[in-house]
């Protein structure tokens, strides 16, 4: 395990993850997404968003034509299942051990996939910091400002890299401009999972 390095005030933890925990959090993943199948959503525009996704959770988040939002059910009616120990594990040992999330969405990034410029901000309670860990292939993450536009740094994501954005950082913009295909031997296909787990309040 490296350290952590705080860019932005988004606290970055490298390889956080050792393999084995990977590999563990995978099987976890794949479990949640035999029960609640990945789906292609839309914007609110209704562009297709080039990230496959699904939740663990109370609520999971979806998007479509009636706008982002967190929801009590999958777009195909069923329940959420629950959030794997495993991740949990990660949000008791650097969030809290107060309180679980409401919500951990899993994104697929394929090849092509990436992630524009955004702030998480569709939860009611900001105070809690967000927690995103990273599976599979390199993702390039720009952090930017708390207003969209202005100077941004990248830093590459890592299989096993963790982030936590909290403190003035948790409405900071951010995004995913590109994977690095292949470049993690952890999903035999390829592809990038992002987890992201949040108090919704
Ligand atoms: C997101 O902010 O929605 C995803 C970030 C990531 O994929 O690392
Ligand atoms: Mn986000």
């Amino acid at each position: 395990m490296t350290g952590c390095m705080t860019v932005r005030g988004f606290q970055i933890y490298s390889e956080k993850l050792d393999a084995e925990t990977q590999q563990a959090m995978l099987e976890d993943l794949r479990q949640v997404i035999r029960q609640a199948p990945m789906f292609s959503p839309q914007t609110p525009f209704g562009k297709p968003m080039s990230v496959r996704m699904t939740s663990a959770g109370r609520v999971g988040w979806v998007s479509d034509r009636n706008g982002y939002r967190y929801a009590h059910r999958h777009p195909d009616g069923g329940p959420w299942p629950t959030i794997p120990e495993t991740v949990l594990t990660v949000w008791r040992d650097l969030v809290s051990t107060d309180r679980d999330p409401d919500c951990c969405l899993i994104n697929f990034y394929g090849e092509q996939a990436r992630m524009g410029m955004h702030q998480d901000r569709d939860e009611t309670d900001f105070s809690w910091p967000v927690l995103s860990l990273s599976l599979g292939d390199e993702g390039l993450f720009r952090i930017g400002n708390q207003t969209r536009g202005g100077k941004t740094e990248s830093i590459w994501l890592r299989s096993g890299s963790v982030v936590v954005m909290g403190g003035p950082a948790r409405l900071t913009y951010h995004g995913i401009d590109k994977i690095r295909f292949k470049s993690s031997s952890l999903l035999p296909k390829g592809g990038r999972i992002n987890v992201t787990c949040r108090v919704v309040g």
